[in-house]
């Protein structure tokens, strides 16, 4: 699978955003190692806090089905309507990725659209992250 085929996974999924208070349409697809894709949307919530970003809904339902073994993620948002601009992944969501994801091998895959595609790995977008290994004894 081309980034682009899984940029295009993630504008489809970015569809289905319910984000009625925000207006802003997060779509993600997230690639394993065997080949499978799980697309997340942005799901938002009258209360607020309850809110998941889009890759969280990704990765949660993949975790969810026993699958942990991640190659990339293509993230597109920006507000309702045709995409028009190039979203990064929250914090939250950039530590999520760090409890399953290798810092140095996951890439993020970023864009205003499928022609202009930016890679990035988790590293790079969280520098001297926390995660599962600063827990061994
Ligand atoms: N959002 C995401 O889905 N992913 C991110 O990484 C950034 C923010 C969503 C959350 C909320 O529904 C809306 O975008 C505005 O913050």
């Amino acid at each position: 699978m081309t980034n682009r085929e899984l940029f295009e996974c993630a504008m489809q999924a970015r569809e289905n955003s319910y984000s009625p208070y925000s207006h802003f349409m997060v779509g993600a697809a997230l690639l394993t190692r065997d080949g499978k894709v799980y697309t997340g949307c942005n799901i938002e919530n009258a209360s607020y806090t309850p809110t998941i970003c889009a890759e969280r809904t990704a990765f949660f339902k993949a975790v969810s089905e026993g699958v942990r073994d991640f190659e990339k993620i293509a993230i597109c948002g920006s507000p309702e309507g045709p995409l028009v601009q190039m979203a990064t992944p929250c914090g939250v969501c950039r530590q999520v990725m760090m409890e399953f994801c290798d810092p140095d091998k996951f890439e993020i895959v970023l864009g205003a659209g499928p022609e202009q595609l930016e890679v990035y790995t988790l590293k790079q977008l969280l520098p001297m992250g926390f995660g599962p290994s600063d827990l061994e004894q």
